[in-house]
Formats: C-alpha cells, structure tokens, sequence
C-alpha cells in the first residue's frame, strides 16, 4: 500500500546546529510547530539510501518524547524507510539504541534525549542522528544537517494515525513497518555475553555486600531492574528510582555528587549497610560509581577498568588500545604505557571515538563526564560500566574504594576537578575564550601565580583513520611537572553559556594522596583565574558546579 506524502511549507529556524551531543533546546523551542520536522527533515535530506532499510527509534521517554516519536515515524515513511524499530513506549536508552542499531545491521536510529538535562514541560528535549555502526554521526554529517536546516523550504510527511506503542507487535504506516520491540531485551542480551554473571551474582548474593543503584527516575530503571534483579538476583529495593518519569520528578538525572548526593550519602553512612552504590543518568550512557564514603572519579574509573581488564571476560584477551577525551585527566595514559597499548586523545563528545572503535583502534573509551564504554556499542554505557565494576569487585573480593587507592599506589594519582561557571552570558563567554586564545602566544613560557607555564595551545585533532580535522577543541595550559588547566564552552547547554574548567595535577607520592582534591589543586584553580581572567570578565567569584 503505497501512501500520499505530504509536503508541508515550511521556513528554516536559526540556531538548529547540532552540539557536542545533539540538537538541544528547551521544549518549548522543540514543540514550536515546524522547529522539529525541520530538524528531521534536514537529517532525511542529508542521508542516501535509506529507501527499504531499517530506522531505530527510542528515546529516554522525557516530556514529548511521546509526542516526537510519532512525528517522526510519519516523516520516516514519507522518506521511504521500509521498517522502523521502535522501543515500546518509545523508550530505548542510548547504548541500547546503538545495540539495536548494531544487532539488526540498521541503516542508522534516531535518538530523543537531552541526556542529564532537566526534563518537563520547562525543560530541555533534545535529537540526534546515530550512523549503522550504532554512534553518533560524525562532524562532516551534522554540518551538514545544519547547512539543510537553514535552506528548509518543506517537511515530508504523511496522514496516519498514532501507532499504539504500548504493546510489542507489529503495524503498518503505508508500506512501512513498524515494529513495536522490548527496549531492554537485545541489550541486555548483549551485557550477558561481556560479562561473567555468575560470578556477579553469586557476589550480589552475598550477606556482606549489598548495592544500590540509583536510576534518578530516568531511563535506566528498567534496564537496571531486568538486569540486576531479574538477571543476577540482586535483592528486590536494589534498583531505586527506577520508575522513568518525563520530568525525571523534578530532578537532573544527572548522575554526580551534586545531583545524585542521596547515594553518596547513603554510602557515607554505615548505618545504611551499602557497600557499593552506582547510578545512571537521563539516557543511560553515563554512570557513577560510589563505594564506601568514597566517589571514584571517571577519569580515575576509565583507568581502573583499563588496568583490570584481565579480570573480565569480554576484554581478558587485551585491549587494543584506550581512548580518553583531551579534558578527561591523564590516569588512563598511566596504564596504557604500563600495558603497552596506544592511547588515545580525542576532542569532547563520544563521536569522536566511533572511528578509532570501528577501525579496531581502541577497545575501552572514556570522558571526564562520567562516560565509559567500549567496543561493544558505540555510545558510552552506563550499565555497562557498573557491571565491570561489579566484575572486577566479584573477582578482587574487595571494596571500589581499595581498589581505586591501590591503583593510586600503583601508578600515582591524577588529582583532577571540573569547575563550572553556569549561565554566563554568551558574549561574556565568548569575550573570555577569544581573550584566552588571543594571549596564547605569550602564555608559554611565562610565570603566573608563581607557577611556570610550559606549554598554551588551543587543541586541534586529526582523526588517525579518516584524517579529518577538528579544530579550537579548548584551550590547554600545561606546566612543566605535567598539570593541566583546560578550558571550553560547553556544547549541550541551553541558557546562556557554560564555561568548563578542567584542572588535573600529577600526585606520584603516595603520602599526599588523601589531600583534599580541591586543596591539592589550589594553586591551578588560582592560576586559572589570574590566565582566564574568569572573575573580571564574568563576575563570577567561584564555580556554580564542582565535581
Ligand atoms: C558534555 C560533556 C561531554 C559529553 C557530552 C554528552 O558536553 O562534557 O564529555 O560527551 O556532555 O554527554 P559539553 O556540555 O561539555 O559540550
Ligand atoms: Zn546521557
């Protein structure tokens, strides 16, 4: 049954440049008539071949989240797709989209999320388009889009009614078919085959360990719930917050200190019996790990997981390499040289990775933002970090807090903080960069806060595989005994500006490992303002986030 497409006028809306993650606006933007079909129009125009083959569709079920998914699967018959995935309630999280991308060899999926943004009517909602190898699509593809959305004069579409999504099964939208899949089967399938369950679960059986996972009432609560209760006997109450709400109860599913501090909390207090606590965030791709009265950092976790690699299954047989992003702190490059394996610095945003996975590069990737993942999808995996963690705790039969500080012992401790100045306003931000890059030249080499500068650059990256450039990735200002100060503009905000400031010292001896990090990077975060000049073109005294 072939059906009448539709073409609708339409004009193009400024401002559809997809960010570091995505095209990302308030939902009241997002539901403005046109601004969405835009958007999906310009990703249909930019793609070819897509006549006959299969879409994903899902996403982290945030406010309109509903409402988009039928939009779009109108608009992907009237672009000739012959079949569309789609999780029930359309819901899939990130990494299981890119599973399902991956397992059904799918032409590519479109992803609904704002990620660990605040969802609700008032909140944010967000759009990307993932590639057949399950990852983001690369900077060539969303320049492109956006070069589309500014010469929009139309949307395609066609007239059909709501697919019911709340049943697994099978439909029709004139000669495309959509199908209705359970969004948690295909990954968790996937988790079974990298990891050693029985050994995982014999550990979460065990009297004297007991976790909570906290899903901040965001996607992953389902997952986690068939994964951790259903698959490994975790007791029922392990899994906490796992109902998704569309506006994550009020909350930021984002999953650090600030937003997630009942966990650190409750794992901070004996009394609660907990001794390993993780959560994830909107979308599932990040992760948090806590263990007793102890938060590991992401940058130290990547790192963890690189040098405990023998202990599970999936990745015993070595690891090709490991990639980590230019901000993220330099623990892993430590053990990749221990393990004699390259290591890899990309820019911002997990896109950058997809290439060096793909080409066999790298097996375990990583950003300061608490994402880990590995080849197995090709987005960052919450679940699947706590689930490596959770084996190399079933095998090491000790606390993540011990593992971390041995690790420390090991290969010296990467004492690293983001700060970040929120909602600054976008010409001051911009004025603050374009000041930084313009005294880059005489940055190097100069004292500041009785501190030497060694080395200022803004840092640009050549993709090893397919040589494309990416270029103004955020200023570095490096000194002699090897730390770091990194700045950027944020690129998934959507009010105002955010300014990140990356701080990272090298700590090797072992006695100074417990110094407060904020006290052990004092001198950075003072030479950060004297270099950015943070406070005088901001008027911002301290950072709005700290983690
Ligand atoms: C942030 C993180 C970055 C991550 C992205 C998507 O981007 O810093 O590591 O890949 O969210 O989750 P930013 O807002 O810094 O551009
Ligand atoms: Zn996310």
């Amino acid at each position: 049954m072939t059906m009448q497409v539709i073409s609708v006028p339409s004009a193009p809306f400024a401002g559809q440049k997809p960010g570091t993650s995505g095209l990302r606006k308030k939902v009241k933007v997002f539901s403005q008539a046109r601004y969405l079909e835009n958007f999906v129009q310009a990703i249909f125009d930019t793609l070819s071949g897509q006549q006959g083959q299969t879409l994903v569709l899902g996403g982290d079920g945030r406010y309109y989240n509903d409402v988009a998914i039928q939009t779009i699967l109108r608009m992907a018959a009237a672009a000739g797709f012959g079949r569309v995935l789609v999780g029930r309630d359309g819901i899939l999280s990130t990494p299981a989209a890119s599973a399902v991308i991956r397992k059904w060899q799918a032409f590519g999926g479109i992803i609904l999320s704002a990620s660990h943004n605040e969802g609700g009517p008032e909140g944010d909602f967000g759009i990307k388009y993932n590639l057949g190898n399950g990852g983001p699509a690369n900077e060539a593809f969303t320049d492109a889009v956006y070069r589309r959305t500014q010469e929009i004069s139309a949307y395609r579409t066609v007239e059909s009614p709501a697919v019911d999504l709340s049943r697994i099964g099978e439909s029709r939208i004139g000669a495309m078919r959509v199908s209705v899949i359970d969004p948690v089967a295909d990954y968790a399938e996937l988790l079974e085959s990298l990891f050693d369950f029985d050994r995982i679960a014999a550990l979460l059986s065990r009297p004297d360990f007991r976790m909570r996972f906290d899903a901040m009432h965001a996607v992953t609560g389902p997952y986690a719930r068939a994964i951790l209760e259903e698959r490994l006997g975790a007791p029922a109450g392990t899994v906490v917050n796992g109902i998704p709400l569309p506006d994550f109860a009020g909350g930021h599913p984002d999953p650090n200190p600030v937003w997630a501090a009942d966990l650190v909390a409750a794992l901070a207090d004996p009394a609660s019996g907990l001794s390993f606590g993780a959560a994830s965030d909107g979308d599932g791709d990040r992760n948090m790990i806590v263990g007793p009265n102890f938060v590991v950092s992401p940058s130290d976790s990547l790192a963890v997981l690189a040098a405990n690699h023998a202990l599970v299954p999936a990745y015993a047989g070595g690891l090709a390499g490991v990639a980590r992003s230019m901000p993220t702190s330099c623990a892993v490059d430590r053990v990749a040289q221990a393990l004699g394996i390259p290591c890899y610095e990309t820019p911002t945003g997990w896109k950058y990775f997809g290439s060096l996975l793909d080409a066999g590069k790298a097996t375990l990737c990583g950003e300061e933002s608490a994402g880990t993942g590995s080849n197995h999808v090709r987005e960052k995996d919450g679940l699947w970090a706590v689930l490596y963690w959770l084996n190399i705790l079933a095998v090491r039969a000790t606390s993540a807090d011990v593992i971390v500080r041995e690790h420390w012992q090991r290969f010296g401790r990467n004492v690293y903080s983001r700060h970040d100045y929120e909602a600054i306003e976008t010409d001051r931000a911009d004025r603050l960069m374009d000041e930084l890059r313009a005294r880059l030249p005489q940055l190097a080499g100069s004292e500041s806060c009785g501190l030497h500068i060694a080395a200022a650059d803004d840092f640009s990256y050549t993709d090893p595989v397919d040589g494309s450039r990416s270029e103004r990735q955020g200023v570095r200002v490096m000194l002699d005994d090897g730390s770091r100060v990194v700045f950027r503009l944020s690129g998934t905000g959507t009010e105002g500006a955010t300014l990140r400031v990356y701080l990272e010292r090298f700590v090797a001896d072992p006695s100074q490992h417990e110094v407060p990090t904020q006290e052990a990077l004092a001198p950075l975060i003072r030479l950060a303002d004297a270099v950015a000049r943070i406070q005088a073109v901001t008027g911002r005294e301290k950072a709005d986030v700290i983690s």
